[in-house]
């Protein structure tokens, strides 16, 4: 671990959605770079602590994070809520895996939808309503993560990438349900880039708590001169964390159908450098420990 002091927001820029600081937005740039992945793997290992997460799906276009923890979603899910269709209390799912020494480890999801819903062009029918309702959706949306927020310790957002087909009001919406925003990229410096230039158009005013640099190849030198860009992102991001997390076959996701454990789940943090990594996140994330400044999160091979 390794201590920098990083850009202080003034208080007044840091204008939140959601009061109650148990609520994390996950955000990348460009899709694949493990958004989904760290959140399902940081909130199973919280849940293997017995604390109560949620976690909700709002990538209506991809949803990859209903189909990796349920393989296909039936009855109403966010998209049913935003239309006013469904209250916080129908949207919620349990889910649960099973670890290798028989313990049953839950959350709670809030799916996207149901498969037909999408197929039925419904997340269409959304965007039309965001035109002329916005103030009513994100009502709702509000309510939903400010009731998720009271009955549990912590909840996940996992978002949309800002360059794929959600409309930019949609943005809008998830960016006010959130009190902290995780940000997900690569070692690749335009990424970076990316994610700074969207931060500032749709989650403006969030502070960031953790910057997750994720897949980084697992060879010495690499993941050193990942980790020597510590100072430069804690700046930038004026993050509470920057964690290094390198590739890792063990949460790699072959599974094209069904639901695929998280690899938190199947591995013990010893037997998964990724893990390591993430455990110590994970426990910080669950504390909301606020370090002065900036710290790099990452694994001892320096
Ligand atoms: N640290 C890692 N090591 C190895 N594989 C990883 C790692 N992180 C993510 N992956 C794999 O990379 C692929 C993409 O990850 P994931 O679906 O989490 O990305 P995403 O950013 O959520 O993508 P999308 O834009 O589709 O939402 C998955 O197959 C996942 O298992
Ligand atoms: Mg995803």
């Amino acid at each position: 671990m390794i201590f920098f002091f990083g850009k202080k927001k003034k208080k007044e820029e840091i204008v939140v959605g959601v009061d109650k600081d148990n609520v994390f937005g996950t955000m990348s740039p460009k899709g694949g770079v493990g958004k989904t992945s760290i959140t399902v793997e940081v909130a199973f290992i919280i849940a293997q602590k017995d604390y109560r997460v949620g976690l909700v799906d709002w990538d209506l276009w991809s949803p990859r994070l209903t189909s990796r923890l349920l393989g296909s979603s039936e009855g109403p899910g966010l998209l049913e809520l935003l239309l006013g269709e469904a209250d916080p209390e129908d949207v919620i799912k349990e889910v649960s895996f099973t670890t290798s020494e028989g313990k049953v480890v839950r959350v709670h999801l809030v799916a996207a939808s149901d498969k037909d819903a999408l197929v039925r062009g419904e997340v269409k029918r959304l965007a039309r309503e965001l035109e002329d309702h916005y103030d009513k959706i994100k009502e709702r949306a509000v309510a939903l993560i400010n009731y998720l927020a009271t009955t549990h310790d912590i909840v996940f957002n996992d978002y949309p990438v800002p360059s794929g087909p959600a409309p930019a009001p949609f943005h809008r919406v998830a960016a006010s349900a959130t009190h902290w925003l995780n940000i997900v990229i690569d070692a690749v410096p335009t990424t970076a880039e990316y994610a700074a230039r969207y931060v500032e158009m749709f989650y403006p005013s969030l502070p960031v708590y953790m910057v997750f640099v994720n897949m980084i190849k697992p060879v010495h030198y690499e993941y050193r001169a990942a980790v020597a860009k510590a100072p430069e992102l804690c700046k930038k991001f004026a993050a509470k964390y920057v964690v290094f997390v390198p590739f890792d076959g063990k949460l790699y996701d072959v599974k094209v159908s069904g639901a695929a454990p998280p690899a938190s789940v199947n591995y013990k943090p010893t037997e998964s450098a990724a893990l390591k990594v993430l455990r110590d996140a994970a426990m910080r994330l669950i504390r909301r420990d606020k370090p002065m400044g900036c710290v790099a999160l990452h694994l001892k091979v320096l």
